[in-house]
């Protein structure tokens, strides 16, 4: 081991993030004395097999509170750390995992675990003087940029399901750049919001929980309608320059093969669900779907994949919950054909980073992604850069906590020049 990137301490404590609720910051020293610090999102909509996200309960703060979760750290993640090599990422992940020692994360917390990993990976780039992306890249060559994947108008639990989709997105995929990519979308952004002016008679509308347009509209088909006009009101040609990318997070509104749209009035079941949503991908320019259906729901989505799946990305979220285990099964199934990966859904960068490879071996696309809940916590951006994942997802252009995600993207982009390439989506 270096001497410099021996552990030295594990400091953690509460902070806020962007929906007012508190997080887990830890910052990790090393012998050396660089410092490397992170912060855990969370998830509004999670998958039932999601590491736990430990809350303290009780009246404080509604029950949000993570001081139990930032006392783990304090006083049994930092000594199980203590004087651990930094740069061993695997190993520190692994004693991670052995602290909590259950299935799910429940006893330290997920919160605790994930924040405390990403921590040591800043700390361990800080001592070898690079930026985490390159400390992460493990060949040489050109740099791979994820093609931004950016929501527009946001719904399900982001928007108090005032519709039941949750994410209304555009993928910028004729851009040769990222810095072309976001000013594509910024330009997508606006026309959808003077589209959805003309339609409601409202001069302004709010905005959703990850900055998306607030979906004042009638309807899931009517967003998903509005996007598309907004997309041409902006000049570009629907589906060739930009296209539509949409996270239904069916578990949200149906499970038990019933699926409840409850802003277009009407109960499905699953076939029926199924085939009004191969209906929208037809007629709308819909290049990815995320968890079309319902995560008990297997036989319907794989049924949904071979439909779509060879002109359609299809993506496991809650189905996969950035688990290697359950991505070989949902591979081996067809039920899928790309992953998004969240490390806060398994704990630790090495888990997250193992579910990616299970992913990448069965020929699937890879969209790193944040949470709703987040903070100005950069690191999915290098996790993305850092290990070549061909897509990124944080919300929209607005808000800080997404903005933070972009400019970082656009920084690393604007330091590489011609060194970085754009990946563009294969459907
Ligand atoms: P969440 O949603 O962070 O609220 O779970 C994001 C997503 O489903 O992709
Ligand atoms: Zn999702």
């Amino acid at each position: 081991m270096s001497t410099t990137t021996a552990i030295e301490s594990v400091h953690a404590r509460e902070v806020w993030d962007s929906r007012g609720r508190p997080t887990v910051e830890v910052e990790v020293t090393l012998s050396g004395g660089t410092t490397g610090r992170a912060i855990a999102p969370a998830g509004a909509s999670r998958g039932s097999g999601e590491a736990v996200d430990l809350r303290d309960g009780g009246s404080r703060l509604g029950g949000f509170g993570v001081r139990a979760a930032v006392a783990h750290v304090e006083t049994t993640l930092g000594p199980a750390l203590h004087h651990a090599d930094a740069a061993e990422q695997a190993y520190v992940d692994a004693t991670l995992v052995d602290a909590d020692a259950t299935p799910d994360k429940s006893r330290l917390g997920g919160n605790a675990l994930v924040a405390t990993s990403m921590a040591v990976a800043h700390a361990a780039a800080a001592a070898a003087g690079v930026p985490l992306w390159m400390w992460l890249r493990g060949d040489t060559g050109d740099v791979r940029l994820p093609m931004p994947e950016v929501q527009v108008i946001g719904g399900g639990a982001h928007a108090h399901r005032r519709v039941d989709l949750q994410d209304f997105m555009v993928v910028p995929r004729g851009a040769a750049t990222v810095a072309q990519a976001l000013e594509w979308v910024a330009e997508c952004y606006a026309a959808t919001g003077a589209v959805l002016s003309d339609r409601s008679g409202r001069v302004t509308h709010g905005v959703a929980d990850e900055g998306g347009h607030w979906p004042d509209v009638g309807g899931n088909e009517a967003a998903i309608e509005a996007l598309t006009r907004g997309i041409e009101r902006a000049g570009f040609e629907p589906g060739r320059e930009v296209s539509i990318a949409l996270d239904v997070a069916a578990s949200e509104f149906g499970g038990g093969g019933r699926y409840r749209l409850a802003a277009d009035d009407v109960e499905l079941d699953a076939d029926a669900w199924c085939e009004r949503l191969l209906g929208w991908v037809d007629t709308y320019p819909v290049s990815s779907v995320e968890d079309p259906l319902a995560e008990d729901d297997l036989d319907t989505f794989a049924a949904f994949t071979r439909a779509v799946g060879d002109r359609v990305q299809v993506v496991g979220d809650d189905l996969t919950v950035t688990n290697a285990a359950r991505v070989d099964a949902a591979a081996a199934a067809g039920t899928a054909n790309a992953l998004l990966v969240k490390p806060n859904q398994v704990g630790t960068l090495t888990e997250a980073r193992a579910a990616f490879d299970a992913a990448r071996r069965a020929g699937w696309e890879t969209i790193v992604s944040a949470r709703s809940g987040e903070t100005e916590d950069v690191t999915i951006v290098h996790l993305a850069v850092g290990w070549g994942g061909d897509q990124l997802k944080v919300g929209s252009i607005t808000r800080g906590e997404r903005t933070a995600k972009w400019n970082e993207l656009l920084r690393i982009e604007d330091r590489l020049g011609a060194a970085a390439t754009l990946q563009h989506p294969r459907r």
